[in-house]
């Protein structure tokens, strides 16, 4: 899995766009909306891949905040430094895998997690994880691309994941991750049960649907 990231961290971001037709640019502002994070805030993105989601979280909590942004994928820190020279405030790209983050019990005002939570090995653990190190009262984000259920965006949507991003990764030259794409968003939990996950990790849940029903957004807040 690793491996996979790196391979891919080099086209990530184009594949991104082309994809999501530079839609993905919005669903980062309105989860950053969801952390309902302020100038001055410390806060976390976990699985940050290139990091847009953590660029998007420092021009939020500027000035004076900090954000922490971790991946198991070197390839991919590599270009998320690249990309954060000259934020708003310190961003620190760092090495952590999701499953034990190295971080105290309630470090942060909020943690995010963008397209990353459909690859944890255990996503209940990522979760708690996330929970974790939020403050009581503080906000674990959840960006994710789900099965919308009614047609006619349904039928679109398989065809597309079955057919077409299968296709763009063999022509971008792998096409391992990019079956891997379709079949990790199928096994993810839909919308409902995953707010139910991350109330049993300790939080209050709600949630949104956009873009037709292909994006879920789920907002929580750590209790206790
Ligand atoms: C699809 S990318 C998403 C990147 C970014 N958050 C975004 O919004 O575009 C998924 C990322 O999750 C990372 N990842 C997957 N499992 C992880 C884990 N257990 N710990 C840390 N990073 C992980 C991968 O290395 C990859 O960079």
């Amino acid at each position: 899995m690793r491996a996979m990231f790196d391979r891919i961290a080099g086209f990530y971001d184009v594949m991104n766009s082309v994809m999501t037709a530079g839609l993905h640019h919005g669903w980062r502002r309105r989860a950053v909306d969801l952390a309902r994070v302020a100038p001055g805030d410390r806060v976390l993105d976990v699985a940050t891949g290139t990091g847009d989601l953590a660029l998007e979280l420092a021009a939020r909590v500027a000035p004076g905040g900090e954000v922490i942004a971790a991946d198991f994928s070197e390839e991919m820190l590599t270009r998320a430094r690249a990309k954060g020279v000259g934020a708003p405030v310190p961003v620190t790209f760092e090495w952590a895998n999701a499953m034990a983050l190295p971080y105290a019990d309630g470090e942060f005002a909020a943690a995010t997690v963008g397209f990353g939570a459909r690859n944890f090995a255990d996503l209940d653990q990522g979760l708690r994880e996330m929970t974790r190190v939020v403050r009581p009262g503080g906000s674990v984000v959840v960006l994710e691309i789900t099965t919308p259920t009614r047609p006619p965006l349904s039928t679109f949507y398989r065809q597309w994941f079955d057919r077409v991003v299968p296709v763009i990764g063999k022509l971008a030259g792998d096409p391992e991750a990019y079956s891997y794409l379709p079949d990790s968003v199928k096994r993810f939990p839909g919308p409902h049960e995953l707010a139910a996950r991350m109330d049993g990790c300790g939080l209050n849940v709600s949630y949104i649907l956009t873009a037709g029903g292909i994006i879920a957004l789920h907002a929580g807040t750590r209790r206790g």
